[in-house]
């Protein structure tokens, strides 16, 4: 706008005046936030504004024309301030409006629904087992899933022509020497060999693990999947001694009524080997119509033994100082009869239908 205006003129000024205030009102009327309204009021009323120039030109104005003139100067520059804090005041509350909504809680959402991770049934079986015989004295301890056949085997008492040591059973693995034999150990069972290596009797472990088998995938098998060992040394330990802490366990894992039975069987580690079975927890080991135990009312838990004493002279203990017993149980097979699960697969396909259904 062209500020200079003849303020001699009387008419000029107040057709001025006039344009200045219809446009600063609707500048200030369509302001969407305080820089706006701000760059608004300054064209209208600051220092370089019309109304400014205005005012500055007064002085050139005969006396009596120039009280009348700044009167009218002021009357329009006070009409524009104060709907400019109008204005103000509808901005602030604008923008104080915005920030509360962009900030809010929604507190109808549904925090449940947010999906959170959890062990994986599998893990928690192995926790549930491994606090149970923490109870009883016992210590956690691991070993290498890429393992030496000695430990594996030899110092298992295994047999050079074992059938588990052939390709269709184990994995075998190639570095380049075949005199290591590596291998994807078939068992936890290693472990107990590599602990009493290195420490001495008494020993008291739970040894949980992956092992590896060359197994075709169907609803019972899986190539890798977990074990938890035990070993117990000591001075007169006796087979009484085995059944009274699998008994203690199965009951601990199973429900206080349950019962434990042992059939012979064969491991090369253990002599006289055995396989311990639970009384059925669904039919309480009546077996009539029963879907978990298929009506035997006993369900085959896992193996176990005296150790052998030849396993023993292995690892460098006396065995005529000490003895012991071994049991290994497999963690699929647990929490698939714990939870009635009908197929082994259902643990490694990651369907969160499934997983969802152990919140631990
Ligand atoms: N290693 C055996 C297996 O994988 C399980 C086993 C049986 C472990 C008897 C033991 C034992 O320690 O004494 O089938």
């Amino acid at each position: 706008m062209e500020p200079t205006s003849n303020l001699t003129d009387s008419m000029d000024l107040a057709e001025t005046l006039q344009k200045v205030r219809v446009d600063a009102l609707a500048a200030i009327a369509a302001a969407v936030d305080l820089e706006a309204l701000d760059a608004g009021l300054a064209a209208a009323v600051g220092r370089e504004s019309p109304i400014g120039l205005a005012r500055r030109g007064l002085g050139t104005l005969p006396q009596e024309e120039r009280k009348d003139a700044g009167r009218r100067i002021n009357e329009v520059a006070a009409e524009i301030e104060s709907a400019a804090s109008a204005r103000r005041i509808e901005l602030r509350e604008q923008q104080r409006t915005a920030a509360i909504e962009a900030d809010a809680i929604d507190v109808t959402v549904d925090y449940r629904t947010l999906p959170t991770g959890r062990l994986h049934v599998i893990q928690q079986v192995i926790d549930e087992v491994c606090d149970i015989f923490i109870g009883l004295g016992y210590h956690i301890a691991e070993g290498p899933e890429a393992e030496l056949g000695w430990y594996n085997f030899d110092a298992l008492n295994t047999p050079p022509d074992h059938p588990g040591r052939l390709e269709s059973d184990t994995m075998y693995l190639d570095y380049g020497r075949p005199e290591d034999d590596l291998l994807l150990r078939a068992h936890t069972s290693p472990i107990q060999a590599r602990y009493m290596e290195d420490h001495d009797p008494p020993v008291y472990i739970v040894a949980p693990g992956r092992a590896y088998r060359n197994d075709t995938i169907d609803a019972s098998h899986l190539p890798v999947f977990h074990q938890i060992e035990g070993l117990a040394v000591d001075e007169s330990i006796e087979f009484s001694d085995l059944k009274g802490t699998l008994a203690e366990f199965a009951r601990q894992f199973f429900g206080s009524d349950t019962r434990v039975r042992m059939r012979p069987h064969y491991f090369p580690f253990t002599e006289p080997s055995a396989e311990l079975d639970v009384s059925c927890f669904n039919c309480e080991g009546t077996g009539s119509a029963c879907r978990v135990c298929k009506g035997v009312g006993w369900l085959e838990m896992l193996g176990c033994g005296m150790v052998d004493p030849n396993v023993f002279a292995a690892v460098g203990y006396d065995p005529d100082q000490v003895t012991g017993f071994a049991f290994g149980m497999g963690v699929e097979r647990l929490a698939m009869v714990r939870h009635g699960i009908d197929s082994i697969r259902h643990f490694v396909d990651n369907d969160v239908r499934f997983l969802e259904q152990f919140p631990g």
